[in-house]
């Protein structure tokens, strides 16, 4: 096979159009990793803060080839892989942050951050899935449990982590109410499973807790917004109620009083730690094998907005931040 490859780099922060193509070396796989021949990865926010100099400390060495989701074709298999063979159809999570990632004809990763991709849906869109299935899986499975029945809010419910969020908490079995921005995106969510809409930018949150939680409140509040949104799910959720969040930002000066007044228990994702930490990287792959499952169930479907080549990583990065869109961008390689 060729000893180089294409690859989209940055070599300094800036705006969309920072990214270069380069030709750089094939790398190789270390023991416990594996080669993907890339089909396609898909835009996070962690991608676009990453280019624009936000999160200096997940930044890839530089030049950095960026992007963490990815599905693709197993190239090359490390000794201790047994997991994988070449050939495999694979999606996952391997680097982009912390380390080299996606957008790139090949990308090196440990085994653990991927699963075998789902079958029911085609190799390419299922690069849309890892981060924000994940990350969504994680506050709604991990850091807390619905149950059948359970009142849960979803903030953001169209955006890459909310519409995940929705039909996972429907699989549930939870009475899903949902907020949105404007009537189309409201209609977007109801089709993923919401049994209710909100306009959460003329509804008060009193509002919309009196109409649609009893109990005083939401049992879980998902909130991968951040900033306001924290903030007022502290008002939305019921005493003993659960708030999962993905963010730090309003945390930074949040005033936990509302926690300790109603006795509140909050969970924080961190989706990409495994990758930053180079440690318990099996729980990205064990994830994505359960989510894979609830792909092929009928359970999940990512909703892809919008597809773009490698070449158009700018157009797609300034769709993302322009936040003109639901569901996912895709990124597919040609
Ligand atoms: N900690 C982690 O592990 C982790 C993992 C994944 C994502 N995240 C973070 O979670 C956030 C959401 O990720 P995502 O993939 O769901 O993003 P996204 O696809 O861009 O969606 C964000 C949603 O948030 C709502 N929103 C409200 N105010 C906004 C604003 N000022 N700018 C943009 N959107 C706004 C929008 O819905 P409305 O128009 O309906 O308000 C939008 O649909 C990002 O900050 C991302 O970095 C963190």
């Amino acid at each position: 096979m060729a000893s180089e490859m294409r690859a989209f780099q940055i070599e300094e922060y800036g705006d969309p159009d920072v990214f270069e193509a380069s030709t750089v070396e094939v790398p190789d796989p270390g023991p416990d990793e594996i080669r993907v021949e890339v089909v396609a990865s898909s835009v996070n926010p962690v991608d676009y803060k990453i280019r624009g100099g936000n999160i200096p400390d997940f930044a890839p060495e530089f030049p950095a080839t960026l992007h963490c989701d990815v599905a693709g074709v197993v190239d090359a298999v490390g000794e201790n892989v047994d997991a994988f063979e070449s050939g495999d159809e694979v999606y996952g999570m391997p680097g982009g942050a912390g380390r080299q990632g996606a957008l790139a004809d090949y990308v090196v990763g440990h085994a653990g951050t991927f699963a075998h991709a789902p079958d029911s849906i085609p190799l390419a869109d299922s690069a849309a899935l890892p981060v924000v299935a994940l990350t969504a899986w994680e506050m709604l499975a991990d850091k807390t449990t619905v149950d059948i029945g359970d009142e849960v809010l979803i903030y953001g419910a169209t955006g890459g982590v909310g519409h995940i969020g929705v039909q996972l908490a429907d699989w549930f079995g939870a009475d899903v109410t949902a907020t949105a921005s404007s009537e189309a995106k409201r209609d977007l969510a109801t089709e993923l499973g919401a049994d209710v809409t909100v306009d959460y930018t003329d509804t008060a949150v009193e509002e919309y807790v009196t109409e649609h939680a009893t109990g005083g409140g939401f049992d879980t509040v998902f909130d991968p917004v951040g900033d306001d949104h924290l903030e007022t799910a502290f008002e939305a959720v019921r005493p003993f109620g659960t708030v999962v969040t993905t963010e730090s930002s309003a945390a930074q000066d949040l005033d936990l009083a509302p926690m300790h007044a109603n006795s509140l228990e909050l969970g924080v994702v961190l989706v990409i730690l495994p990758v930053l930490l180079g440690d318990r990287q099996e729980r990205i792959g064990d994830e994505l094998e359960t989510i894979a499952t609830l792909v092929d169930n009928g359970a999940l479907e990512p909703h892809i907005d919008d597809r773009y080549a490698f070449e158009e990583v700018a157009d797609a990065h300034r769709r993302a931040e322009e936040g003109d869109f639901v569901g996912k961008l895709l990124l597919v390689a040609e």
